[in-house]
């Protein structure tokens, strides 16, 4: 069974990114760096983003194309303090599955490793 299958299939992304994104919502640093004033569509390409990498459908891919995600965030300032914000709301997201130790480790590994990848400038202020 695959990491997708194991945490649950594609419920448990979709909780994983409605919380992330709630917390993103009311985020005074990360909100205004989202072009649409709805973040319903940024959540979905999120949601199926993630069930492609641990293994799910690869929806993603056939709907945007190769991922290519350090190219596809160079529009958005990611600094530094970018960075822990984005991880402060997906660490609460992580948190709220309530996933068995390996696969919580295995998930959040996975996550802030690529949130430090995605940092695009050192530039704090
Ligand atoms: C898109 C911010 C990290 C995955 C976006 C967008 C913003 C953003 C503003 C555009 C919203 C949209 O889709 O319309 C950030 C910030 C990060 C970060 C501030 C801080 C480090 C990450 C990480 C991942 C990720 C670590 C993956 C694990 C995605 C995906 C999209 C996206 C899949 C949609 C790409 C597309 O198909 O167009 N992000 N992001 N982001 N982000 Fe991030």
């Amino acid at each position: 069974m695959n990491f997708f299958d194991a945490v649950g299939g594609e419920p448990t992304f979709r909780k994983l990114v409605d919380e992330f994104y709630a917390g993103v919502a009311t985020d005074p640093l990360l909100r205004p760096l989202y072009p649409e004033e709805d973040l319903g569509p940024a959540a979905e390409r999120l949601t199926l983003f993630l069930v492609q990498y641990w293994g799910g459908p690869n929806t993603y891919s056939a709907q945007r194309g190769h991922p290519r995600l350090r190219m596809r965030h160079a529009p958005f300032r990611v600094g530094p303090a970018e960075r822990d914000a984005w991880l402060l709301h997906m660490r609460r997201a992580v948190d709220s599955l309530d996933l068995p130790p390996d696969q919580h480790a295995t998930l959040w590994d996975y996550l802030e490793r690529a949130a430090y990848f995605m940092v695009n400038t050192m530039d704090d202020g």
